[in-house]
Formats: structure tokens, sequence, C-alpha cells
């Protein structure tokens, strides 16, 4: 048997109808960038994360660049977050000039250890920004709590975490500002690359909306005078000025979702909770047939509610168990293998091997297995079998 990591068309397969109506609508509605289908996506995605705002965009590294630029952050700056995550991440905090501090991790659940967060904190510090690591939700209310009182923004990394729940509510999730990401093996995943920015404050998004259309239009001669007011400069009187996309007040990017891929994603949300549950329940029946194992399952922090984008095991001999899954048609592999801070794009920051233990530790130790909602009891069962055999091999 032969099992792959996410498999994202077994899901278009049984939703196919409707999914492919979709998208042709749109491919004959002749409406191609921007429009209805985009602007009811970002109002009913903000509404099922519990924000007030949302601002479509390419895709989740976007998302967090736009974030950043829209909170004024950028060279000179620095922003706290982890090496145990994407590079994406860091790469958006580089990417408009500021610098990453890496902190290390809870290592039960994988996720930023707000106690390390203090003391990263300088004067060049804007902000904080947790990543809700395999779907498991941040310790949110310390990371909060540090934040209001540094007089931080809270920057959340939801790119793996659509639909985890803190504290029982999906909106507890989020930060001053949250990036998601549609990435097609995503828990909400479209057909190609999608993003989107969420935040219930109306400059920062208003910001986001010029930002991403090239700095242009009303929202960005809006955005212009609010930079140059927060810097106390004034905006020159006698530079062009109009509403329309042709007049452009900063430099921005150009970063937009598909109005075939926000039809698409419309469809995927309405079942959105049952993809959800089919990954929690993968992970349960994993837990509960690895039990009595030695190996160490996924903790599940008991104020939050894990969504499985990722389910990975815990062992010393992890490279051993990933050989006897891949000979054995499991795909699997470590998520991810080099931390970010050890990452040779970073070298010139001069972190050094040892710097983050429990982040190296589990960059060496955990292996992941297929968890998609879409996978068939017997591929499950056939997965434990080899796990098992690995592990008394
Ligand atoms: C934690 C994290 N942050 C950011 C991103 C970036 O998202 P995208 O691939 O949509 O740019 C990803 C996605 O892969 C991710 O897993």
């Amino acid at each position: 048997m032969k099992v792959s990591l996410m498999n994202v068309q077994r899901q278009h397969e049984m939703y196919a109808a409707e999914y492919e109506q979709a998208a042709i609508n749109v491919l004959r509605s002749g409406g191609y960038i921007g429009g209805a289908e985009v602007s009811a996506f970002e109002e009913e995605f903000a509404s099922y994360q519990g924000a007030k705002y949302g601002i479509s965009c390419g895709n989740g590294t976007d998302a967090i660049v736009l974030a950043l630029r829209a909170l004024g952050i950028g060279a000179g700056d620095e922003v706290i977050t982890v090496a145990w995550t994407f590079f994406a991440t860091a790469e958006s905090i580089a990417a408009v000039g500021a610098t990453p501090v890496f902190v290390d991790v809870y290592p039960d659940t994988y996720c930023m250890d707000p106690n390390l967060v203090e003391a990263a904190i300088t004067e060049k510090t804007k902000a904080v920004i947790p990543v809700h690591f395999y779907g498991q939700s941040c310790d949110m209310d310390r990371l909060r709590s540090i934040c209001r009182e540094h007089h931080l923004y809270l920057v959340a990394d939801c790119a793996q975490a659509t639909g985890t729940k803190y504290k029982g509510e999906r909106k507890n999730i989020l930060g001053d500002v949250s990036c998601f990401s549609f990435f097609p093996t995503k828990n909400l995943g479209c057909d190609g690359d999608g993003g989107m920015v969420l935040t219930d404050d109306e400059d920062v998004a208003r910001a986001c909306r010029a930002l991403k259309v090239h700095g242009s239009g009303k929202d960005g001669l809006w955005t212009m005078r609010r930079e140059y007011a927060l810097q106390n400069r004034q905006v020159p009187d006698n530079m062009p000025k109009g509403d329309t996309k042709y007049y452009n007040y900063l430099i921005g990017y150009n970063s937009r979702l598909d109005a075939i891929q926000a039809a698409i994603l419309r469809k995927k949300l309405l079942h959105i909770d049952e993809f959800i549950a089919g990954r929690r329940k993968n992970a349960e029946l994993y837990n509960k047939a690895l039990e009595a194992c030695d190996v160490i399952t996924p903790f599940e922090d008991p104020n939050g509610e894990h969504s499985y984008y990722i389910y990975a095991l815990k062992h010393p001999d992890a490279a051993r168990i990933m050989n006897v899954l891949t000979e054995n048609g499991v795909a699997t592999g470590t998520y991810y293998p080099v931390p970010l801070h050890l990452q040779g794009a970073f070298a010139h920051l001069g972190y050094r091997e040892g710097n983050l233990p429990v982040t190296e530790d589990l960059s060496k130790t955990t292996f992941v297995l297929p968890v998609f909602p879409e996978l068939y009891d017997e591929e499950r069962e056939y997965i434990i079998r080899v796990v098992k055999e690995a592990l008394n091999g």
C-alpha cells in the first residue's frame, strides 16, 4: 500500500460538482480579479474565525508581510518569533527590513514559550509572532498579557491553524493581526495559492487593503497620511492626488486572491467543520492505537482544540522509523528538518547549534504521519501497523 502525506485530490473528488461549478461560474462571469466572490469570502472567513475585517491576499507569506507593514514595522525593528516553524514566518519579518529574534518552544505543545519572550524584549522590539504550530494553539493569554504590558503588537501566524480553538473559541487564537494561508494542503486550502489577514482594527485593515494593490487609491492616500502622522511628518501639498489605482502613495505589493480561488474557498468553508473533525478523529485513533507504545504522541493543550494540520510523533530513533515508513510506502518527514535559526539565510544573525535546545531536539526526533480527513480506515490501520513494527524493530 502507498499512502501520501496529504491528498488534496480526494477531497476534490468528494465535492467536485460543487467546487467545479463555483469555478465555472467565475470563468463565465469574466470577473477574475476582486469582485463579489472575493468580498463575500473575506466576510465569511472573518466571521468564521471571529474577526471584524478580512483582507485577502496572494498567500500566507504575503499576509504576514502585509500585517507587519500595516503596523509600521520595518528597518531597525525587532520581531520575536520561533525557529520551530516554516521559513515564511521569519522570512516575512526580514522581507520588511526588520530582524527576527528567535525564542524556543514548549517541549510539549511545540509552540512559543512565553517565559522566554520577556527576556528577548529590547527597546527595538515592536511585535511578537507566535505560530499555532501543527494546528495547536499557543498560550495566548500569557502572550497577550506580555504584549500588552510591553506595548508590543501580537501578530498571530495562523497559517496552520484554520479552525483551531483556544479556550473554546476560534477567535481566541487571533492576535492584533492574524495571518492565514490557503495553500492547498492546509486545513482550508484552495486550488492554488491564497492568504488572508484578519484584524479588528480598521486602520490596519485599510493599510493592508492599500498595500496589497501597490499602495494606491483612497486607502493608499489615507494610509500614507496615517504613516506620515505617526512619524510626525507632513504629507507634501503638491503631490498628485486621486482616488484611482493609478495614484500610488506607498511602495506596496501586488498580492491578490483570485476570484476563482475565493469562489472555491467559499464552498470549502461550508465543510470546514467536517474537515477539522476528520483530522481530529484520525489523530485520536492514532493516539489510542499507540498509547501503549514507546513513542510520544502529540500533547493537546487542554486550553485549546488542536486542528491537526500535522500529526507528529516523537522518538529518539526518528530517522530509522522514517526509513521503515518510507520503505513500506507511507509518506513521512520532519516538519521541519532545519530550524530557522540554523538556516543559511539567517547565518548573518549569528545563532549557533545549542541556542534553542528544544527546537533543535524536535528537529531530530519528530516525524509526521498522514492525518488528512479523507484518509481511509484501511490506510490508517496499515500506517499504525507499520509504525508499531518499526517501533519493535
Ligand atoms: C507556519 C506557516 N507560516 C507561513 C506560511 C506561509 O504560507 P504560504 O505558503 O501560503 O505563503 C506557512 C505555509 O506554508 C506556514 O506553515
